[in-house]
Formats: C-alpha cells, sequence, structure tokens
C-alpha cells in the first residue's frame, strides 16, 4: 500500500473537499495545543452566519447599534472621504447592512464583498444586484485575513476599503497590525480604509454585550462543535459544553471559551481528545482599543489616520485612514 493510501484509510472521513482536509486539519492542531483552541473563522458556515446576524439584533449587543447609528448620523461627511466612481472593497461582508448606508451616501461604482462562506454571500449579492442596478456586483470568496486578489476591474478605480464591526478586534493586536499592512497592499496606492473599532468600556456592559439573555451567542458558540460533527464526523455532546465569555481586564479583551461541564472523551478526524471536567476551547477574543491606541496601530501599519467618528456615548468608533506615502511610483506601475 502507497503511503497516501494509508493516509486515507486512517482518515474517518473521505476528504472530499480540499476545504475538509483544512477543517480537519486546523481542528486537530487546535484540540491537541494547550490549552485548547478552535479558529473563530469557522463559526461562519450558514447556519452560524444567520445566528450572528441574529446576535447583532439583540438589546444587549450595543456594537452593531453604535456603529449604524454612527454611519447613519455621519453618513454625508463618511461620503466625503469615497471619491466618486470609486469601488468598495468591504472585507468580511456578512449581510452587507452597514454597506448600504454608504451606498445610500457616496457614488460608488464598484462593490466587492469578501466573505468566506460563498452560500451566504451568494444570495446577499443577488439581493444587492436587484436593489443597487447601478453599481457592479463583484464578490470574492476568501478568508480576508489571507492574501486575496482585487477583480481586475477595481484596479482602475479609487479604492476604499470598508471593514466594520470590530472584526478587527477578532484578531491578536500584532495580527490586525499585519492584516492592515496587506489590506494596504491589496488596496493599493492611495487607497482610504473605513474601520470600525468597538472602545474600552465599562466591564458590565461589555459582559452583558457576549451574555446575552436568549442565548443566541451561546448557541453561535456551541454551533462550532455542531459543524465538527456534521462535517468532520466528529462525537461532540453539544449540551456538555458551555458558553463561557468574560473580559479580560489586562489585555483589554473578551475572551469565549466553550467550557467542558464534565470529564469526557470526544473522537474527531480518528483522535481521542480527553477533557478534563471545566476545561475550556478557547474560541475567540474580541479585542477593545482606544481612540489614539487604535491610531497608533493603524500609523505602524502604514495607514494615517484622517476623521474619526464616535456615537455620544462613545462606545464605538469609526475611523477614516488614508494610505501613507508609498514611495515613488516606478515607471512599471
Ligand atoms: N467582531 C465582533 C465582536 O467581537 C463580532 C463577533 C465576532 C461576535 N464573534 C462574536 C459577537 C461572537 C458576539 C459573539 O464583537
Amino acid at each position: 500500500m502507497s503511503k497516501t493510501s494509508l493516509a486515507r484509510a486512517a482518515l474517518p472521513v473521505e476528504p472530499t473537499r480540499p476545504e475538509t482536509t483544512a477543517f480537519a486539519a486546523d481542528v486537530v492542531a487546535g484540540l491537541t495545543a494547550t490549552p485548547k483552541r478552535l479558529p473563530p473563522k469557522y463559526f461562519y458556515d450558514s447556519v452560524g452566519s444567520e445566528l450572528f446576524e441574529r446576535i447583532t439584533t439583540l438589546p444587549e449587543y450595543y456594537p452593531t447599534r453604535c456603529e449604524l447609528g454612527i454611519l447613519r448620523a455621519n453618513a454625508a461627511e463618511i461620503a466625503k472621504v469615497i471619491a466618486a466612481g470609486a469601488a468598495l472593497i468591504e472585507f468580511g461582508s456578512g449581510a452587507s447592512t452597514k454597506t448600504r448606508i454608504l451606498m445610500g451616501a457616496a457614488k460608488l461604482a464598484a462593490y466587492v464583498p469578501v466573505d468566506i462562506s460563498g452560500e451566504f454571500l451568494a444570495q446577499q449579492v443577488d439581493a444587492l444586484r436587484r436593489e443597487y442596478p447601478g453599481i457592479a456586483m463583484l464578490p470574492v470568496v476568501a478568508d480576508f485575513v489571507k492574501p486575496f486578489e482585487l477583480p481586475p476591474t477595481v484596479q482602475m478605480m479609487p479604492r476604499v476599503g470598508f471593514f466594520p464591526g470590530s472584526t478587527i478586534g477578532n484578531l491578536e493586536p500584532h495580527e490586525a497590525g499585519a492584516f492592515l499592512r496587506e489590506a494596504g497592499r491589496i488596496l493599493g496606492r492611495g487607497a482610504t480604509f473605513i474601520v470600525g473599532v468597538d472602545l474600552v468600556k465599562d466591564q458590565r456592559v461589555l459582559q452583558k454585550a457576549y451574555n446575552d439573555a436568549q442565548g443566541v451567542t451561546a448557541q453561535f458558540n456551541r454551533n462550532l462543535l455542531v459543524r465538527i460533527n456534521r462535517e468532520l464526523g466528529a462525537d461532540f455532546d453539544v449540551k456538555c459544553f458551555e458558553h463561557h465569555a468574560f473580559y479580560n481586564r489586562e489585555r483589554s479583551r473578551i475572551e469565549m471559551h466553550l467550557a467542558s461541564l464534565k470529564r469526557q472523551r470526544v473522537r474527531v478526524c480518528g483522535e481521542c481528545v480527553d477533557f478534563r471536567a471545566g476545561e475550556t476551547i478557547h474560541t475567540e477574543n474580541s479585542y477593545k482599543y482606544s481612540i489614539p491606541s487604535f491610531g497608533a496601530l493603524a500609523r505602524g501599519a502604514g495607514w494615517a489616520p484622517v476623521s474619526v467618528w464616535t456615537d455620544p456615548d462613545q462606545c464605538f468608533s469609526v475611523h477614516a485612514l488614508t494610505k501613507k506615502d508609498d514611495g515613488p511610483v516606478r515607471a512599471a506601475e
């Protein structure tokens, strides 16, 4: 038997698609690490994306409401940083609710929603095409934290990046810096970047936002295990894992975990994963910044802060950044 067929035989699930193999490898690596962790990008299958949309409408979850309020109240001013005929490139577009505010206020030629959930993205783009027939819709299915390329037609247009929802807070600060730098490369010379960033605030407000009374955030967190069971044939007893979210003040971040309610063993991709009672899987962080601390992060990654808008309670911030000088234009460009 060849090496390949041996490896194949050991896998419980047919490695049909390359995405499935990458998912399996990431899950096994995360669950055999100490402490255990899982990459948050896998939250967003179609069930996860729908649950996340529900989170954004919960009374306790202030970020979406605050950010929408900021965008609505300042739409005309924000539109001034978006050149007429620009392409708007959104990193992790989801349902594009916030984008519709910018589409109404600015004169866009194209919209490039970039999202990892291909199925969800296709549905959203269908609706957008009907609503905005004058804007070219150019979806890109990609994990936006990895390098990807823009559709060639937008290279000729002014380019504006849009990264709302404080998704930047879901990256480690050093990753956030690397992401901002890479986004600068993707967007190119002269680009503008509009970034939504959640602000440091009263711990009780933060705590409640990630522990909603209806338990939707808990369901969203546990859906990761449901997905692993379905797609990778694992046997997680999902009701034996509990949602834990708390504020880590030293690191200015909310941490989300799934805590094992008892001592148990789970089989995942042919591996046995043992849990102590109370042991957790760290599933996500949500870093909170101050306006100056985010400005410093952006500057360090090649962007100059030009404007910042906030709500009256200073819950959330929307930053406009422009790309710092990239040096002399080369003849080849
Ligand atoms: N980036 C947002 C935040 O950190 C949205 C988000 C990501 C979120 N994962 C989440 C919200 C899980 C609630 C629960 O707040």
